[in-house]
C-alpha cells in the first residue's frame, strides 16, 4: 500500500491586517483567519487537488506546508517528520524534496539570468557535482520537459508562458522534488498548453513517482489531474473525497455551484445562484464579511430554499466536515 509521504493536521495560518484608515491610526489589527483548521493526507505517487476562489486560502497552505510562512497552530508532517518543529538547517534540506511550482510564471525565474543558469543553479544548490554532471543533469531535464535545447541560451522574457513553465517545473525537478505543490500552473495560459502542462504532470509522475499538491481555482482543471480533491471556502475545506465522486456527485452546495457554473448541469437552485453570481448578485466574499455558524450562508442556495434554518447560522453549530460515505466528506448540516 502507498505510503502517506504528507500529513497536514488541523492546519492554521491567520495574518494581521490593519482594519482601516482611521482604525490603523488606533493602531488596531484584524485577524484574517487565511487557514482555519485544514487537515488532509497525501499518498506516494497520489495527487491532492485543492479547488476554491480566489483568496479563499490555497497558496496560503501550499506556503505554510513548505514553512515560506510559520504556522499559526496545527501540525505538517513530511514522511513522518513534523516540519512545523524543525530547525532551519534540517527544514534546508528537506527543501530539496518539498517543492513549489509558483503560481506567478516569473516568480523562480531571474529575468537577468539565461535559462542555462538557472538550471544550474537549482542544481548546485543542494548537490555537490562537477560540471559535467551538471550539463548532463540539464540534459536530461529538458528531455523530461519537453523544451529545446535552444532555449538554454534564452532570458526568460524571450520565452511563451507555456516555455516559462516547463523551465519552472524542470527547475523544481533538478533539486530533486518527490512532493511539489502546482500552484496555479495552468492559469494564464492558452487552453491547449494548459492541457499540455496537465499531461507533463501526469508523465512526470508515472515517471519519477512524484506526489502533488495541485492548487487551481477551476475544478475542470482539478478533477483532470487528481486523485483525491478538497474544495476550500474561506479558509475551511467544506468538501473532500474522490475527484470523480466530487465532480459528478457534489454534495456541498458551494461545490455544486462551483461545477454547475463550469459543465451546465444545473439544478434549480444551483443555477439561480449560477445566476446570482454571473449578475454580481453575489458581491465579494471574503473574510472582512462577519459570519456566524456556517460561512457559506450568506449565498448558500440550499439555505435560502429552506427558509434559513437557524442551525446554519448558530455560532455554536458551524459545520464540519463529516463522512457521507466512501471516505466522502461534507461540512454541510444538509448536504445534497
Ligand atoms: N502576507 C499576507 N498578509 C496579510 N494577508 C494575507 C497575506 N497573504 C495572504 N493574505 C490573505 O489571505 C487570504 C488568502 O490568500 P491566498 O493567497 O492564500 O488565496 P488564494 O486562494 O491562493 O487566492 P488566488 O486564487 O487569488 O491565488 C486572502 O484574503 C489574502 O488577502
Ligand atoms: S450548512 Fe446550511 S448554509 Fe452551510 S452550506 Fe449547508 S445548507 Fe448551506
Ligand atoms: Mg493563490
Amino acid at each position: 500500500m502507498a505510503k502517506t509521504i504528507l500529513e497536514v493536521v488541523d492546519l492554521k495560518k491567520h495574518f494581521t491586517a490593519r482594519k482601516t484608515l482611521l482604525s490603523a491610526f488606533k493602531e488596531q489589527e484584524r485577524s484574517i483567519p487565511a487557514v482555519d483548521g485544514v487537515s488532509f493526507y497525501l499518498k506516494e505517487n497520489e495527487t491532492v487537488g485543492l479547488v476554491g476562489e480566489s483568496g479563499c486560502g490555497k497558496t496560503t497552505i501550499g506556503r505554510t506546508i513548505l514553512r515560506l510562512e510559520k504556522p499559526t497552530a496545527g501540525k505538517i508532517l513530511f514522511d513522518g517528520k513534523d516540519v512545523t518543529a524543525m530547525p532551519s538547517e534540517e527544514l534546508r534540506k528537506l527543501r530539496s524534496e518539498m517543492q513549489m511550482i509558483f503560481q506567478d510564471l516569473d516568480a523562480a525565474l531571474n529575468p537577468k539570468m539565461r535559462i542555462r543558469d538557472i538550471l544550474r543553479e537549482a542544481i548546485k544548490v543542494h548537490h555537490d557535482i562537477t560540471d559535467e554532471e551538471i550539463d548532463g543533469r540539464i540534459g536530461e531535464l529538458l528531455e523530461q520537459v519537453n523544451l529545446k535545447r535552444s532555449k538554454l541560451s534564452n532570458f526568460p522574457h524571450e520565452l511563451s508562458g507555456g516555455e516559462k513553465r516547463r523551465v519552472g517545473i524542470a527547475r523544481v525537478l533538478s533539486v530533486g522534488a518527490r512532493f511539489i505543490i502546482a500552484d496555479e500552473p495552468t492559469s494564464a495560459l492558452d487552453v491547449s498548453i494548459q492541457a499540455q502542462v496537465v499531461n507533463l504532470l501526469r508523465d512526470l509522475q508515472k515517471h519519477l513517482g512524484l506526489s502533488y499538491l495541485f492548487i487551481s481555482h477551476d475544478l475542470r482543471v482539478v478533477e483532470l489531474i487528481s486523485h483525491k480533491v478538497a474544495v476550500m471556502y474561506l479558509g475551511k475545506v467544506v468538501e473532500m473525497g474522490l475527484a470523480g465522486r466530487i465532480a459528478t456527485a457534489p454534495r456541498h452546495p458551494y461545490t455544486h455551484i462551483l461545477w454547475s457554473s463550469l459543465v451546465g448541469k444545473q439544478s434549480k437552485e444551483a443555477s439561480s445562484a449560477v445566476r446570482n453570481v454571473q449578475s454580481g448578485i453575489w458581491g465579494v466574499f471574503d473574510f472582512e464579511r462577519a459570519y456566524a455558524g456556517c460561512r457559506f450562508a450568506p449565498r448558500c442556495p440550499v439555505y435560502e430554499s429552506k427558509e434559513y434554518p437557524r442551525v446554519c447560522t448558530d455560532p455554536a453549530s458551524e459545520p464540519q466536515l463529516r463522512d457521507v460515505g466512501d471516505g466522502h466528506q461534507v461540512a454541510c448540516h444538509f448536504p445534497l
